[in-house]
């Protein structure tokens, strides 16, 4: 086990690019599999979820060469998979393992998919339901939690469907499982969620209508290969945002990240919080806006939260609390009850922490209130969760005393070298074997 032990204190500084975004590196390996032809991929996130979906499509047969963040995937088209021999570990990915499941869905051989200890714990109910509904047939453990043993060759039919929750896994894991279907799949979402799936299927060629909170895409489209350039993760960068608004002083420009407004809530709830950002250069890349962020510590005030902003900054909350922490006045959250089933339950562990480090805080069943006060040091545990072992190290900078974050290997899921990455910009962290 690694943990991170974070010293007091400590300014933001620099300008650095945090790696690729984790959604699209995610999608860039699914969508390249399947097309035909050769796509080149740079700025790939080398974290170990997105390296376990390079490792399933290799395992289908798929040609993928990868040379640190350049992947090239040499497409089997959409019927050239081939039956892995072994089950498809998906490791700690709840993205892996539900947009895989709707590609396998409409394969024509057997497949199993499996997870480590958090993600065989995560709901899949929520894409076996609907995908059984397009005819797939699908075996989970009790609740609907991995292992998955998906039975191919059945016939899938499109369907129309209205999420329950708003999620990006879901709508994806159907259109993925709609590109194998007859006729045309419509899903309707309660509340925007992020649209990488939407705009990179357009930029393979493939029709997919968006409006109103509805997508539509015709079954049996032929993807064709394109390149991909991957923006730096805006969920990374989220970590040196809170970073450089709660240390004493100081300024950050995170280069060429993701901006797409889908996943700028992050922005918007930091903004209404007092915090001192700007958005330069902004541009598109492949079809994804692009922009430099710069950001200068000022004084924060505690917000409520407006429950639109949860599902466009769903990943982001862990620093997003630290944030809180560091605020005069109160933070209220609602309408998150989806954070109780990411990587762990991100209301209580975070709640947990907080309450260690001396921060007065009452969870609730879709939220928290944190009451803004002064950071502590103490002995935290992530519960093996990438984002709440990097958000306590954030929280370093404005503490008074040693933090230790316990069970932090994970952080490589999605932000390898982040320790490296934060020393470098000012946070006072070394890592060290539990
Ligand atoms: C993701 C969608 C989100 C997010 C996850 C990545 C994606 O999950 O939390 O980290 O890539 O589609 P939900 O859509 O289930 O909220």
């Amino acid at each position: 086990m690694t943990q991170f032990i974070c010293q007091p204190g400590g300014s933001i500084r620099g300008e650095l690019r945090v790696p690729g975004d984790k959604s699209i590196s995610h999608r860039s390996v699914i969508l390249a599999s399947i097309a035909v032809g050769v796509s080149q991929v740079t700025g790939f996130l080398r974290g170990e979820d997105s390296l376990n979906t390079i490792r399933a499509f290799q395992q289908m047969g798929v040609e993928i060469e990868r040379e640190g963040g350049r992947v090239r995937v040499n497409g089997a088209g959409l019927n050239g998979l081939r039956a892995p021999t072994a089950d498809l570990d998906m490791g700690n990915s709840g993205t892996a393992m539900r947009l895989l499941l709707g590609l396998l869905a409409g394969q024509p051989f057997d497949a199993r998919l499996v997870g480590d200890r958090s993600l065989s714990s995560r709901p899949m109910q929520r894409v076996i339901e609907p995908l059984q509904k397009m005819g797939a047939i699908i075996e989970s453990e009790t609740g609907g939690r991995a292992p998955l043993q998906v039975r191919g060759g059945q016939r899938l039919k499109a369907i129309e469907y209205d999420m329950p929750v708003a999620s990006a896994q879901v709508k994806s894991c159907l259109l993925l499982a709609g590109i194998y279907a007859e006729g045309e799949t419509v899903v309707r979402e309660p509340a925007p969620t992020r649209d990488h799936s939407e705009r990179m299927l357009s930029g393979f060629g493939c029709e997919v209508v968006s409006a109103d909170g509805e997508i539509r895409m015709r079954g049996g489209q032929v993807l064709r290969a394109c390149d991909i350039d991957v923006p730096a993760d805006i969920s990374s960068a989220a970590f040196f945002m809170v970073a450089a608004a709660i240390a004493g002083e100081g300024e950050i420009r995170l280069q060429h990240v993701g901006v797409n407004p889908t996943r700028t809530g992050v922005i918007d709830i930091l903004r209404m919080m007092g915090a001192d950002i700007e958005i330069l250069n902004r541009r598109e890349i492949g079809g994804e806006p692009v922009a430099d962020i710069l950001l200068r510590c000022s004084k924060l005030r505690g917000i409520e939260i407006p429950p639109e902003l949860v599902p466009l900054a769903i990943d982001e909350f862990p620093v997003l609390f630290v944030a809180a922490a560091c605020a005069d006045g109160v933070t209220r959250l609602s309408g998150a009850e989806e954070l109780r089933v990411k990587e762990s339950d991100r209301i209580q562990v975070m709640a947990d922490g907080l309450t260690i480090l001396g921060i007065d805080n009452q969870v609730q069943a879709d939220g928290i209130v944190i009451h803004g006060g002064s950071i502590d040091g103490g002995t935290v545990d992530s519960h093996g969760d990438h984002r709440i072992a990097m958000a306590f190290a954030v929280a370093s900078l404005a503490a008074r005393n040693e933090i230790r974050i316990r069970d932090c290997a994970n952080v490589n899921t999605s932000f390898p070298g982040f320790a490296e990455l934060a020393q470098r910009a000012g946070i006072r962290i070394a890592l060290d074997a539990e």
